[in-house]
């Protein structure tokens, strides 16, 4: 069984049509990769499968369950963390009281070990522990936000575009955390509009294009593939 199974789901922002039909899997320890231009939908698709803006029709599968229905705010406590384009920290609360939000339906001594662990993916947070996040570098934030959606303990984390507007040695050090985060177990759907990185980093992918999946494969044929070349590596 999938950790995520999408099908056939179509979006809406009032009478236009982001998503028009888009299916996606993501298996058990898979990092999987959408890439696309931009306005493609690759945010609304994370956004539909985390109920911000849910499918007007399809269905969201997560590990069995339907959750196509199940509201923003639930979203969590289902399995899923976003950590979402433009990172949404909480720009006057300190780097820990993100942290301790992104755990804030959960209870117990775990969450200390999370946040522990979250230092140690993240060794520049936990110097940065008492900094208000809003004046934190973009790359630092960006850290911050996937560490709170680890702090959810999902079984799916969805990262939506962790390269935008970071020094490339930042996002380096971005990308090989989330090597790491996946190879502790965890299944990942990373959005990139830079498909350079994310064909790195994961194993398979799509590509989208004004709503539609046009093409999918393993990474390792999309990097090949003379229109995604042509349109996405700058070939
Ligand atoms: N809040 C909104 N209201 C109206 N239309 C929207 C809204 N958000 C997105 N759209 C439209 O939906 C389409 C898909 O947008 P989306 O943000 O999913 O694209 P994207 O692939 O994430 O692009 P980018 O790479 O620029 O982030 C675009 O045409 C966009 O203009
Ligand atoms: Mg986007």
């Amino acid at each position: 069984m999938p950790v995520l199974e999408v099908d056939e789901i179509r979006a809406h922002y009032g009478s236009i049509e982001a998503l028009k039909g888009v299916s996606l899997t993501v298996e058990e320890g898979e990092v999987v990769t959408l890439i696309g231009s931009n306005g493609a939908g690759k945010s609304t698709t994370l956004r539909a499968i985390s109920g911000l803006t849910p499918a007007s029709s399809g269905r969201v599968v997560l590990e069995g369950r339907d959750i196509t229905r199940v509201p923003a705010h639930e979203i969590a406590g289902h399995g899923i963390a976003l950590a979402p384009e433009g990172r949404h920290c909480f720009a006057r609360m300190s780097v820990r009281e993100n942290l301790d939000l992104g755990a804030h339906r959960r209870r117990g001594p775990e969450i200390a070990q999370d946040i522990e662990r979250v230092f140690e993916l993240f060794p520049r947070l936990r110097e940065r522990e008492r900094q208000k996040a809003g004046t934190m570098s973009g790359g630092e934030q960006q850290m911050l936000a996937i560490g709170r959606a680890l702090m959810a303990r999902p079984r799916l984390l969805m990262l939506d575009e962790p390269s935008m507007g970071i020094a490339p040695f930042l996002v380096q050090r971005i990308y090989e955390t989330i090597a790491q985060i996946n190879r502790d177990g965890m299944a990942i759907l990373l959005v990139e509009q830079n498909a350079n990185y994310a064909l790195d980093a994961a194993r398979r992918g799509y590509v989208l294009e004004t709503g539609r999946v046009v093409l999918s494969g393993p990474a390792s044929e999309l990097r090949v593939d003379p229109e995604v070349q042509r349109a996405y590596l700058g070939a």
